[in-house]
């Protein structure tokens, strides 16, 4: 462990602060490696001429920094984790950084079936684990089976879910969507996917701290952003039973089209859900 004072880091916390807009990202750095919260400082102002415990040292912290600053390099890649819900997922550039608007999934799965119903559920295209992971823990009655087509991802999630919860009750598996899940087709209640939706035009614009860092396979979803999702889609009445449930996420303009790919499908009580900005952001549907 190491010590700053309080007076060096709230100096050059407010240089930056002079500077740059991105400070929620400074506050999560100091969180996630110097292991003081943004509360914990707070606090600190109050007696500001002491000394504080360090995860690491001052110097490699403002690198970390920089790090940031120059490449355009997100923080939480940076710092190699980053908080989703209740805990702390681990991180690498083979998975997406979990986004704060998905994690309404977990609330709408959790609306449709209730914790102590004996279910099957999965989550295609897990990436760090963190859907299938938060819906096993809170749901200890729940079976998830989780896919993704990147081993590196899948090692990603089968390390978060033995740090955060061993105990739940998932199984991981390497492939292309439900392929990996023969065994279980016509057994599956609910499936959830945050599949890659973004359209080539708009993947084309993305900013470098995305394009340059964030896995391609996580985003990209063909010329129209739907050709993950067809496939997903296409798949499910095989693998879910009857009266089992999709949940999607998709683009901010694509839930019409996805509605009429469910139906064409079989699907019924078809509904677009908004996510906390008012974007139509998950389309769900019951299989008949
Ligand atoms: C948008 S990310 C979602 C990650 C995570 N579920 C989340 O919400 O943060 C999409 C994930 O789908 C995976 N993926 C892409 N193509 C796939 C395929 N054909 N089969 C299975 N997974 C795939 C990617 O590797 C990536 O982890």
């Amino acid at each position: 462990m190491y010590e700053i004072s309080t007076k060096d880091l709230f100096l050059w916390i407010k240089d930056i602060k002079n500077t740059r807009k991105d400070i929620e990202d400074l506050y999560l750095l100091i969180d996630l490696l110097g292991g003081i919260s943004k509360s914990d400082l707070f606090l600190l102002r109050i007696n500001s001429e002491e000394k504080v415990p360090l995860k690491i040292d001052f110097q490699s912290l403002k690198q970390k920094w920089n790090d940031h600053t120059i490449h355009c390099k997100p923080i939480q890649y940076v710092c190699g984790s980053s908080y989703w819900r209740n805990f702390k997922f681990e991180l690498t550039n083979d998975v997406l950084i979990p986004r704060v608007e998905t994690e309404q999934i977990v609330e709408i799965a959790t609306k449709i079936y209730a914790p102590e119903d004996k279910i099957i559920f999965a989550d295609l295209g897990t990436g760090s684990g963190s859907i299938a992971i938060s819906l096993a823990i809170e749901n200890s009655n729940w079976k998830g089976l989780a896919t993704d087509i990147d081993m590196n991802a899948i090692h990603i999630a089968k390390k978060n879910h033995k740090k955060i919860s061993s105990e739940s009750n998932i199984n991981f598996f390497c492939g292309d969507w439900w392929q990996p899940l023969t065994h279980y087709a016509g057994m599956i209640n609910l499936a959830i996917s945050n599949p890659p939706y973004i359209p080539k035009n708009v993947y084309e614009g993305l900013p470098p701290s995305v394009i340059d860092f964030e896995p391609k396979k996580a985003l990209y979803g063909g010329e129209d952003g739907l050709s993950h999702i067809k496939q997903i889609i296409s798949d499910a009445p095989k693998f879910l039973l009857e009266g089992g449930w999709l949940i999607l996420e998709n683009h901010f303009d694509q839930s019409k089209k996805i509605k009429n790919l469910l139906r064409e499908y079989g699907f019924v009580s078809l509904k677009t859900i908004n996510d906390s900005f008012g974007i139509g952001r998950f389309t769900i549907g019951r299989y008949k």
